[in-house]
């Protein structure tokens, strides 16, 4: 992936939910700093199904809002936030598993997060949808993620999309004194 197909802050498109609201689809820009730094934090909080465990400061999520801007500059991620009534309720991105190795330079890594309350309304299906479809328009022919055995929800979200089982890392996570499996999915696109 080398072809950037949205520029930061771009809007991507409208959707309406199943529960009749709009959201609005979109990249992220320098604006969305403390929408994103606070919608981490609630991740966290939840303890959702997510490697992240800690809450990251206001500097270094600056950081990491920087890479990823430069990032979708350069056209090696797609980035997609949802956002309704003005308030930022997801996540997702692909992102070019290793720029640096053009050999692997055809495949994306995706991840995908929605709010507590935002969910089961169809954002994870409609942002998966799109992050496809732009991944595919970016150059990207490969997608992979990996997912905690227990995140049931997740793993129908990814086959509903396409995606296939390819794989298990055994006790890859060690959450509250147990061990959980990761599972690889992967899809050509
Ligand atoms: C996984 C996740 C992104 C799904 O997002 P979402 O916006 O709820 O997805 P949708 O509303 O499009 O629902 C997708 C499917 O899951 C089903 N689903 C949603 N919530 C569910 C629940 N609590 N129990 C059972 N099924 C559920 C929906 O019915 C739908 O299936 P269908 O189309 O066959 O009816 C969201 O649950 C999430 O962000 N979880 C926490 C973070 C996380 O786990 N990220 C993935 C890490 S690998």
């Amino acid at each position: 992936m080398s072809i950037r197909v949205l520029r930061p802050g771009q809007t991507y498109r409208e959707v309406t939910l199943k529960d009749g609201r709009t959201a609005i689809l979109r990249t992220p820009d320098w604006h969305d700093l403390d929408a994103l730094l606070a919608f981490i934090a609630e991740l966290v909080d939840e303890r959702a199904e997510i490697l992240r465990t800690t809450k990251p400061s206001r500097e270094e999520e600056a950081e990491w809002l920087g890479r990823r801007l430069a990032s979708i500059e350069k056209g090696n991620s797609v980035v997609l936030v949802a956002e309704i009534n003005g308030r930022l309720v997801a996540n997702s991105e692909v992102e070019q598993r290793a720029p640096q190795f053009p050999e692997m330079s055809h495949v994306g890594v995706l991840g995908i997060s929605v709010l507590k309350n935002d969910r089961g309304v169809g954002l994870g299906t409609v942002l998966m949808e799109s992050l496809i479809k732009l991944a595919k328009q970016a150059g990207l022919k490969v997608l992979i993620l990996d997912t905690f055995a227990t995140n049931k929800v997740a793993q129908h979200l990814y086959k509903k999309a396409g995606f296939v089982e390819v794989g298990k890392i055994p006790k890859a996570i060690h959450r509250d004194g147990n061990y959980i499996d990761l599972i690889r999915f992967a899809i050509e696109i």
